[in-house]
């Protein structure tokens, strides 16, 4: 049972056990671009030594215009990868390849929502298309480091549009397109936007949401905007504004391709991604060129172990940084073959994600644990209804991944052969930071296991020392990295507050970066995540993660998913309260019996002190637009009815209003 900490300042308890593993294949190990725990053992132990070399030789593996002469520059908390450095991104992810026989190989296939509609572009053929994109942008009078602003769905023209901005050095700012006219508004009001990029409307779950409404509505307020360029996709009704509105397909049809890639220097600001804050304004992230693209590229080969012959998948929208680094620019510089989806995991049905697999013979698949719990929901019939054969790695991202959801993933889609890597890691790192290495790591069912070469994390208390095996603590970074995010676009006093304040220089080191997570790492060295700090609950003077009452809960056979917050409680300081979904085939009957058997079921796996007070049954919980539950709004919740922080990551309002009803 519980491996529980002691009580010193900063510590979290933990109280989550788990001893399965599960090593890679010989099959997998030999054929793996890293093959063996001992390879790995070595690369990562001289990386320790010199992160900033190690750096430098990956760095090495991009084709530069002109060649750093620093590699690494640090006046806390500001970074400076590859200094003096010329690089170009769309570069270095479409024109190289065309030298080589890569030039015909496929570098997106794209899949329709409505009708499956099927389109595909070599290398050769998404470099035109981008080289006319940017042309197009010049024309419109786009200019290096002007911010551009791209509000679209998952069509092949947003990708296109991000690497023609990266073309001509301007910065891109994706605007997830389930966002509201407000939120656009707001990101495109404080990144100063020139320009959008939309389209009429997008396909989603079998309707057309229409994008070109919410940005007409958005642009009333936007007066940096001068241009708009409009894809059609659904052929819904727009309005046109003369002079500021342009269609898509009528400036490309003129567009001249000639269009040569600027060379940047390394530190050029390649974009601003906007991740919500625990409060308030959501915060501009900003990601920067070189150090970013060798960052994605090195963890894009290593961590899925991507080759030539591979067909790679991953369900994140383009919105989210999962997009931009695991769509787009980590798989493309490494002349991958990436498969993108326009539409939901259950149009027409719950098994579109296994009709893709099957259909395209897909080999990696990448996505998220809410949505696995929601494949766990629909039922096993659909993914045993087809033939996933052609996967040899699964991975996921977003959030820890509750033991039993790993299980499931490992048995019903890796089919018990598939290396899966969990993947830890923030808008803020850029790329990941800690994951198994697929052919030389043993896994354990929720663990992310170990940083990866060059990244050197740690679990430390509030005082900075390193916290004992099995003693929960704070997740940091104790060497910054090349893909870390620069600072928050226009505020840099927040970046060094939220991110740097926590562990500032000392004699001894030049600063960490604080996560906000927590973590732990077990007798053998493995992380466990165990959430936001601010999702740790003090009850009766144990500070508990929530995350692992969660787990206890997910690991009853009638249970989808659940959230758990705390209640403030005059006996216990706090009161824990669990929201729960039922699987999909689950007739509960009573439901009172049920509360307290999954009370007994949580007070087995975990102890007494762990029981939730009050278990409340939902249809649905309150995520932001990437899956994660908004704990944030249901402790609101839990505390009173009233919603007053920033709920624009929120993806489905009707989820909110259900959870308040339930409650009157
Ligand atoms: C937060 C970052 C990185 C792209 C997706 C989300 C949580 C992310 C894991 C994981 C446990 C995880 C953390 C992190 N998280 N991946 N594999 N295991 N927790 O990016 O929206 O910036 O969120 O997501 O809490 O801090 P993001």
């Amino acid at each position: 049972m519980a491996s529980s900490s002691s009580n010193r300042q900063g510590s979290i308890s933990s109280v989550q056990t788990e001893n399965r593993t599960f090593s890679p294949s010989d099959e997998f190990s030999k054929k793996a671009h890293i093959p063996s725990a001992k390879k790995l053992e070595s690369i990562r132990k001289k990386a320790a030594k010199n992160p900033v070399e190690f750096w430098e030789k990956q760095a090495e593996s991009l084709e530069w215009f002109r060649r750093w002469n620093i590699a690494f520059k640090w006046k806390h908390p500001v970074a400076e990868w590859f200094g003096g450095g010329k690089i170009n991104i769309s570069y270095n992810c479409l024109d190289r390849h065309l030298n080589t026989w890569r030039r015909n190989k496929a570098a997106l296939i794209w899949e329709g929502e409505p009708d499956g509609e099927i389109r595909t572009f070599t290398y050769s053929q998404l470099h035109h298309e981008v080289c006319k994109c940017a042309g197009v942008l010049r024309s419109l009078g786009v200019k290096k480091s002007d911010v551009v602003a791209i509000y679209m769905g998952m069509v092949p023209e947003a990708v296109i549009a991000m690497l023609a901005c990266a073309r001509i050095g301007a910065t891109h700012n994706v605007v997830f397109g389930g966002f509201s006219a407000e939120a656009l508004r707001e990101r495109i009001n404080d990144s100063k936007a020139v320009m959008l990029i939309t389209q009429d409307g997008a396909f989603r779950r079998g309707t057309a949401v229409n994008l070109k409404q919410a940005a007409d509505a958005a642009l009333e307020h936007c007066p940096s905007i001068k241009h708009s360029l409009v894809l059609r996709r659904t052929g819904g009704e727009v309005t046109m504004k003369a002079g500021r509105d342009h269609w898509w397909h009528d400036l490309m049809r003129g567009a001249t391709s000639n269009i040569a890639a600027e060379p940047l220097g390394s530190e050029h600001p390649h974009f601003i991604l906007y991740t919500s804050g625990s409060t308030g304004k959501p915060k501009g992230i900003l990601h920067t060129t070189g150090g970013y693209l060798a960052h994605v590229a090195y963890t894009t080969k290593t961590v899925f172990d991507i080759k030539d012959d591979d067909l790679y998948f991953c369900t994140a929208d383009i919105g989210w940084v999962t997009g931009h680094s695991y769509i787009v620019y980590g798989p493309l510089a490494n002349g991958a073959s990436v498969l993108m989806y326009e539409g939901a995991p259950n149009f027409p049905e719950p098994d579109r994600f296994w009709d893709i697999i099957e259909r395209h013979k897909v080999t990696i698949f990448y996505t998220a644990p809410t949505a696995i719990r929601a494949f766990i929901r629909w039922g096993d019939g659909y993914p045993l209804k087809h033939d996933l054969s052609s996967l040899r790695l699964i991975g996921t991202v977003g959030e820890p991944i509750n033991p039993e959801a790993w299980m499931w993933y490992r048995t019903m889609i890796g089919k018990n052969k598939c290396p899966i890597v969990d993947t830890w890691w923030q808008t803020e790192t850029g790329g990941i930071m800690i994951a198994p290495v697929p052919g030389a790591t043993d896994t354990k069912p929720g663990s992310a296991t170990f940083a990866l070469p060059g990244i050197l994390a740690d679990v430390v208390r509030k005082d900075g020392t390193s916290c004992e095996p099995n003693e929960g603590g704070l997740l940091v970074v104790k060497h910054p990295w090349p893909g870390m995010a620069r600072t928050i676009f226009g505020d840099k006093e927040r970046y060094k507050e939220t991110y740097w304040s926590n562990f500032p220089p000392t004699k001894e080191h030049q600063g960490w970066y604080f996560t906000g997570d927590g973590a732990r790492k077990d007798t053998d060295g493995y992380f466990w995540i165990m959430g936001r700090v601010d999702d740790v609950v003090n009850v009766s003077g144990h500070r508990l993660g929530t995350a692992e009452v969660e787990s206890a809960l997910v690991s009853h056979p009638y249970v989808a998913e659940a959230a758990v917050v705390a209640k403030p409680d005059e006996l216990k300081g706090n009161a824990l309260v669990a929201f729960v979904t039922l699987k999909a085939n689950i007739t509960a009957g009573d439901l009172n019996k049920l509360k307290e058997e999954l009370r007994n079921h949580v007070g087995v796996e975990i102890g007494h002190i762990a029981k939730p007070d009050e278990i409340r049954f939902t249809e649905g919980l309150p995520k932001t637009r990437s899956g994660k539950i908004m704990r944030r709004l249901l402790r609101e919740i839990v505390a009173g009815g009233v919603i007053s922080g920033d709920t624009t990551t929120l993806e489905d309002f009707s989820v909110l209003e259900k959870l308040r009803g339930d409650e009157e």
